[in-house]
């Protein structure tokens, strides 16, 4: 495996980034995830736009065009022999001597791309027997909206929902579902809504998610774009999960309550088998 960091492809046993990285001391970086299938990214376009997003509301100046970075991310899933799998782009302020303050303007970003394989199943398990998660209090600050590596209370939160046997953890703030620990949150009521939280606050705006949107929309089926509550959830006719490592994964019990009929159900599976249609 080879990892690109900085302008060269090493060995990826050996791709490190220097101790004073801001990103290894104080988060001070964004990140993407993007699906890797028959050996090309989905939605390349739309994570890219999401980054640039990101860098901006940080104020990180990408030393390096969207073309050359397509490039390097394409060299990596090609050095790494990725035909099914993820790509993962992450960018720091760069290296400087401790100091909270933002380091000297010319001081360069790092960059660093590694690509894996995911495990040969195209559909995984709990895609076809549905998964669990529990939830926990959204402890976050309130920029989730931008995709920094900052991911302290995620990790706690998936980190208790593997000890609880569940797949995925769901911060819930006020009553309501935010999102998930590294995915976005949905249900489909007994009235068979479609329902996820509006974007604008308090969540990452997917791009599982905006393309879902798109491909309900297509599908005919209703969309509701606003906050549901847990007691909604707990009594929804199913609820599933997005991201672009998981696309969709149906969710059949929520903090150990049976959703819908503890199956997964015929809303998400459409969804899923959808996704590429719309998905670029
Ligand atoms: N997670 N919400 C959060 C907090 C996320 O970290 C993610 C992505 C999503 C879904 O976004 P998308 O559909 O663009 O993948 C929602 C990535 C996959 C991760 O951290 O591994």
């Amino acid at each position: 495996r080879v990892a690109y960091v900085n302008g060269l492809y090493v060995p990826h046993a050996e791709a490190a980034v220097h101790v004073e990285d801001r990103g290894y001391q104080f988060a001070d970086g964004v990140y993407e995830v993007c699906e890797v299938r028959g050996g090309r990214m989905i939605d390349e376009r739309r994570h890219m736009g999401r980054l640039q997003r990101s860098l901006r509301e940080l104020r990180i100046v990408m030393p390096m065009s969207l073309g050359a970075l397509g490039v390097v991310l394409r060299e990596t899933i090609r050095r790494n022999r990725v035909r099914d799998g993820i790509v993962y782009l992450q960018v720091t302020r760069g290296v400087a001597r401790r100091d909270h303050y933002f380091p000297a303007p010319d001081t360069p970003p790092s960059i660093v791309v590694t690509a894996r394989a995911s495990i040969p199943a195209k559909v995984p398990a709990p895609a076809i027997s549905g998964a669990a998660v529990i939830t926990v209090p959204d402890n976050r600050w309130d920029r989730v909206d931008i995709k920094t590596v900052g991911l302290l209370p995620n990790v706690l939160a998936k980190q208790a929902a593997k000890e609880a046997g569940a797949r995925e953890a769901w911060f819930v703030r006020d009553g309501v579902v935010m999102e998930g620990g590294s995915t976005n949150a949905w249900i489909v009521t007994q009235a068979g809504a479609i329902v996820t939280r509006p974007a604008e606050s308090g969540i990452l705006r997917g791009i599982t998610r905006t393309v879902l949107l798109e491909v309900a929309n297509r599908l005919g089926l209703t969309v509701d774009e606003r906050d549901f509550t847990l007691d909604e959830a707990f009594a929804a006719r199913e609820a599933f999960i997005s991201s672009a490592s998981n696309v969709v994964v149906p969710i059949v019990s929520i903090d150990g309550k049976t959703i819908g009929d503890g199956k997964p159900g015929p809303v998400a599976r459409s969804l899923r088998d959808s996704f590429y249609d719309v998905a670029e």
